[in-house]
């Protein structure tokens, strides 16, 4: 059992890939807190996909959004916050995010982010002729950015979704 009482949401970012919404879920589930999904919730108030958003209405719009929902959220109870990729990219989000809870960079590298993202169709982003060239031109320009978060947690390979939560939490 652990004993960590939360003040403040735990915001979980960093790529594609990285485990933010799994991890999210197991990490909430043990500190016994809500759990909440920012893309979660856009595609809810939106009523499309993600890809469907991006297309029709631009990433400027999702990104308009996505920073409405994520200032909504930290204003609730606190709980554990899985956010977008891109998610912390933005100052507005990173003060919002970095004052009104604590970020945790979900920090993987890349073989193990393109191997968790190859096979999946539903990220907008990296539907390119080359998903894995623009997977990692992503991971280079963000890289330095998520770098900014207050806490950060290596995910490698062999960390179950537990063990990634175990080590959130003793971080
Ligand atoms: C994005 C990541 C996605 C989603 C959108 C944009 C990004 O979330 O918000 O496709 O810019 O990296 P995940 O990190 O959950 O895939």
């Amino acid at each position: 059992p652990n004993t960590l009482t939360l003040t403040r949401p735990l915001v979980l970012v960093g790529m594609m890939g990285a485990g933010k919404t799994a991890i999210g879920g197991a990490l909430a589930r043990k500190l016994g807190v809500q759990f909440l999904d920012s893309d979660e919730e856009l595609v809810r108030a939106a009523d499309r996909s993600i890809a469907e958003i991006f297309e029709r209405d631009g990433e400027g719009f999702f990104r308009a959004r996505e920073t409405e929902v994520i200032s909504r959220l930290l204003d609730g109870v606190p709980a554990v916050l899985s956010t977008g990729g891109g998610a912390f990219l933005s100052e507005v989000n990173r003060k919002l995010i970095n004052t009104k809870g604590i970020s945790v960079w979900l920090q993987a590298d890349l073989p193990l982010l393109w191997s968790r993202v190859r096979h999946k169709t539903t990220r907008p982003l990296l539907r390119t002729d080359d998903p894995l060239a623009t997977l990692t031109e992503i991971f280079n320009a963000r890289t330095p950015i998520y770098a900014h978060a207050q806490l950060s947690v290596e995910a490698r390979p062999e960390y179950s979704i537990d063990d990634m939560a175990d080590k959130v939490i003793q971080t």
